[in-house]
């Protein structure tokens, strides 16, 4: 299989004097992702349409001084934790652990600093980008110095592969996603909402008012969470069921059903059918974050040109579930020394 060529070019300094470097990996096909080391952001990611032409299909800003003034994790690596910790706590071995709480009294998506706000370290590797990032013990709230390894890379079947490890000298938790927002019609296109999604999950994790999963696994059937088959998003996010308005749409752990712990499996696809564009999400990992961009509120001016608007997006976060280290029925995600964390996702682009 050919491999992906990489470009590296400057991409500025923060405001703090570090340099960041923009990586561009192109496949045979014209499929280009561009990578920052400022928080591993994938700034820019074109695929053709069923004609061949090029659009960008995520959302991001223009500028590094733009990224650094605040956004809502747009691409970025997420971590140490994803998604929310309840009342920013959680106990480990007895211990209790107090988290830096950064969404009401959660802490979301590592903290006040996540891996999405560090510079990581760049190694070029075949076909793709390897980045490093050491987060030392206390970082965030969180124990144990982790040592985490993201590569992204690309091959001809217009795969974007995600591939994270970790390792750590204290017992941990560890949960890595990656967030980008995805409209496949293009980047600034108005809105998600046309796109039909697949979500392969008989059941979903419910949330109470603060977006903390309640511990149940409900099922899907017969609610607006039932994805099993492909359906226009905008049926769901338009619904007046309980669930979807503690989220002002759907921003929902979905449980991916599979049959062992580890295998790659097909967790979601996503289909805009203007363009042609489809996306497929395969993951090793047990759930997935669907949001609809419900909480852009057109106050964030994107690389569009344009203001980012409600549903402007929506994010397909592979994880482990929200608030895992307090609840004692979802898989684990403590991480102790000797074991190394591994967690793999593809995006698949096509067009039809
Ligand atoms: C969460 C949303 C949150 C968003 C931040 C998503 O992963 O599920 O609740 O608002 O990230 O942009």
């Amino acid at each position: 299989m050919k491999e992906a060529t990489i470009n590296k070019q400057s991409y500025g300094k923060t405001a703090n004097g570090v340099a960041v470097d923009e990586y561009t990996l192109t496949n045979a096909n014209q499929v280009e992702v561009k990578i920052i080391t400022y928080g591993g952001i994938i700034t820019s990611l074109s695929v053709p349409d069923r004609k061949g032409q090029l659009a960008n299909v995520v959302l991001g800003r223009s500028t590094l001084a733009d990224y650094e003034a605040g956004h809502p994790y747009l691409g970025a690596i997420i971590g140490r934790f994803g998604n929310r910790i309840g009342k920013a706590r959680f106990k480990l071995n007895g211990q209790e652990y107090t988290l830096a709480a950064n969404d009401g009294p959660n802490s979301l998506h590592g903290g006040r600093k996540g891996f999405d706000k560090q510079v990581w370290t760049a190694k070029e590797v075949p076909g793709g980008l390897e980045l490093s990032y050491l987060s030392r013990d206390g970082e965030e709230g969180y124990p144990g110095n982790l040592a985490t390894r993201v590569v992204y890379s690309l091959n001809d079947q217009n795969e974007l592969r995600i591939d994270y490890t970790a390792t750590t000298d204290r017992p941990t938790v560890v949960n890595l996603t990656n967030h980008s927002y995805f409209n496949l019609a293009g980047n600034g296109a108005p809105s998600i909402e046309n796109h039909l999604i697949m979500i392969n999950a008989d059941r979903y994790t419910p949330v109470d008012q603060n977006l903390i999963p309640t511990g149940e696994l409900a099922s899907v059937a017969g609610t607006p969470f039932d994805f099993r088959l492909p359906r226009q998003i905008a049926a769901g996010i338009r619904s007046g069921h309980p669930q979807v308005v503690l989220g002002r749409g759907i921003d929902h752990n979905f449980v991916i059903n599979r049959t062992d712990n580890t295998s790659l499996v097909l967790a979601a696809s996503l289909y805009e059918p203007n363009s042609g564009r489809a996306m497929d999400v395969l993951t090793t990992e047990p759930g997935i974050q669907f949001y609809t961009g419900n909480f852009l509120d057109g106050t964030l001016l994107g690389s569009s040109g344009g203001l980012y608007r409600q549903g402007d997006g929506l994010c397909l976060e592979t994880q482990h579930f929200p608030d895992s280290p307090n609840q004692p029925g979802f898989p684990t995600t403590v991480l102790n020394p000797g074991e190394t964390y591994r967690s793999t996702t593809v995006f698949k682009f096509s067009a039809r």
